[in-house]
């Protein structure tokens, strides 16, 4: 079996091999699919899926009623039924192919950076990582019980503006997607904060997660701000896994 989720490598599974499953998930921007396409490429046996290839289709995403644009950041666009069941096969060694969307984020180590990292992991063979990269996995508590560990990168308002309204735009089943003007702070950010203010201390988004999403949850979270670099990411991210 073979997956087009990793660029880099074909994984089939293995007979008693023990499946990891880890999500990574938070606000658009928040550097999931970089640290995902990351991990992929450091952990020898891994595979990659994008919950953005479980989007519905283009012509059924729900329109937003007070600014008339599609709603490409809301739970309703995704086809959580399909995905759930693509996950839960996964944990029964059962793995189809999934044509990916996703292009626009390129790995960004160095060769030598690689090396260096892949040094430090040790192997595990018997062990295949499937890593998740979707922006609404934490919305709710029994998509949040897929995984075995979950990673939730988050940043403010303005970090998260600024870094989405420099990138071009997404891939979709049907085209490509380019922001309208406004549309982080009338779709993207209205969406992530009504789906994700549960996790937080007094529902605010601005403060720290909440025991409930820490202790009963189990959620690991790292704060992406413009100082944080890359390296920072991918090592929390793989001392998370080996812990
Ligand atoms: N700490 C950082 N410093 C500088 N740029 C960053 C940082 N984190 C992420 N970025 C950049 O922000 C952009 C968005 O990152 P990425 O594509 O990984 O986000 P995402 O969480 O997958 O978002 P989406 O849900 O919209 O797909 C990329 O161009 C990435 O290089
Ligand atoms: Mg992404």
């Amino acid at each position: 079996m073979s997956t087009a989720a990793s660029p880099h490598q074909t994984i089939k599974f293995q007979q008693g091999q023990n499946i990891v499953l880890i999500g990574l998930s938070g606000p658009s921007s928040s550097g999931k699919t970089t640290v995902a396409k990351a991990l992929t490429c450091l952990f020898e046996n891994s595979i990659l899926v994008h919950l953005d290839d479980f989007y519905i289709p283009d012509e059924q995403i729900p329109v937003d009623p007070i600014h008339q644009e599609k709603d490409w950041d809301c739970p309703e666009a995704i086809d959580f039924d399909k995905f759930v069941e693509y996950i839960e096969n996964i944990k029964k060694g059962i793995l189809s192919e999934v044509k990916t969307l996703e292009s626009d984020v390129t790995l960004k180590l160095s060769k030598d950076e690689i090396s260096e990292y892949r040094r430090k992991i040790p192997s595990t063979p018997d062990t295949l990582y499937v890593f998740v990269d979707g922006f609404m996995l934490f919305h709710d508590p029994e998509i949040i019980s897929l995984f075995d560990l979950k990673l939730f990168f988050y940043a403010s308002f303005d970090t998260l503006k600024y870094r989405r309204e420099s990138r071009s735009g997404y891939n979709t089943e049907a085209g490509f997607w380019v922001d309208p003007p406004n549309y982080f702070e009338n779709i993207v950010w209205p969406q992530y904060v009504k789906n994700h203010n549960y996790l937080f201390i007094d529902n605010d988004v601005n403060k720290e997660l909440n025991t409930y999403a820490i202790k009963d949850l189990g959620l690991l979270s790292y704060q992406n701000e413009s100082k944080t670099t890359l390296n920072d990411l991918i090592q929390w991210s793989i001392d998370s896994i080996l812990n």
